[in-house]
């Protein structure tokens, strides 16, 4: 089988739980504090090792990364690229309101001193099909992703948090390319889903869109498909990591050679587990509770 990379970010994740966001100008109190581990890179990371398979992760951590280390080697991720440095560890301030939706504010730290030669000597260990995972909360990802084209490894690319230069840069060449409906509308101008992903597949005809709606369920769409898969209805706990688990599910099942409606399936059940309980990797399932949940 090919390998998987993901390279990307790893956080400390400081969750406020909370009546309402704050709003600006207003000062609220917290009804509970919590830390977690997460990063859309770890979560993402996680959710393929909860599904069963091995996942190399590529990231840094600064000298108080020592939680991050542990989850990842608690999921049993393999960690031969996981860099550390004297900086601080990426972490994010996520607000979390009483629907479980939350906000969220990155501070890059370590995430955004990867370099690189770097990048050029984590990808060297890398083949053609093997497979590339990728977010935009580490440095040099343009360079990353091109880096990885040239050595015709297989790109998912999760372009979140969406930045001017992913709307000005031709994603010709990601295989995978996984967004929600805001970063659609950021790419392409129109919040319309079946507006969304004939826009992009009529720009870049050989990649697979996969266009998750939240409740509204998920497209994946390429030149010869269209499928369309609804979500579960569960109580929300907290929404945190749920893109970042479907993600993880969907890439690993499809990985697995599973066709895409099953990875749709499973993808969708293992994302909606994770909302109904707190937090961002705590909440990633298993693939025994994506079978469970399956059964019923
Ligand atoms: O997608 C959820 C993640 O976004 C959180 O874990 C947080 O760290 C931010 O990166």
């Amino acid at each position: 089988m090919n390998k998987i990379l993901n390279f990307g970010s790893l956080n400390i994740d400081i969750v406020y739980s909370l009546d309402h966001i704050v709003r600006p100008g207003e000062t609220i109190s917290s009804e509970e504090i919590n830390t977690f581990c997460g990063g859309k890179g770890l979560n993402q990371s996680v959710a393929i090792a909860r599904s069963g398979l091995e996942v190399y992760h590529a990231g840094k951590i600064g000298r108080d990364g020592g939680i991050i280390r542990q989850a990842l080697d608690e999921a049993g991720i393999k960690c031969d690229f996981l860099m550390e440095s004297e900086g601080r560890t990426g972490n994010a301030l996520i607000q979390k309101d009483k629907s479980g939706q939350n906000s969220i504010i990155l501070f890059g730290g370590t995430n955004k001193e990867i370099t690189t030669l770097e990048i050029d000597n984590i990808l060297e260990q890398f083949t053609g099909n093997d497979i590339l995972i990728a977010q935009n909360e580490i440095s040099n990802v343009p360079y990353l992703l091109k880096a990885a084209q040239k050595s015709r490894m297989k790109i998912a690319f999760n372009p979140s948090p969406m930045e001017e230069w992913i709307k000005n840069t031709s994603l010709e060449g990601i295989t995978w390319l996984i967004i929600n409906e805001i970063e659609g509308e950021d790419l392409t101008g129109s919040s319309k889903p079946e507006e969304i992903i004939s826009r992009l597949l009529k720009k870049y005809p050989d990649i697979s869109v996969v266009l998750t709606l939240g409740k509204n369920g998920v497209i994946y769409a390429d030149k010869t498909n269209w499928f369309k898969h609804g979500a579960n209805e569960v109580e929300v706990v907290d929404t945190t990591a749920a893109g970042d688990t479907f993600l993880g599910y969907f890439v690993g099942s499809t990985a697995k050679g599973l066709d895409i409606p099953t990875s749709l399936k499973l993808a969708s059940l293992a994302a909606s587990l994770a909302v109904s309980k707190a937090g961002a990797v705590s909440s990633i399932p298993t693939m025994e509770m994506v079978n469970e949940l399956l059964k019923t």
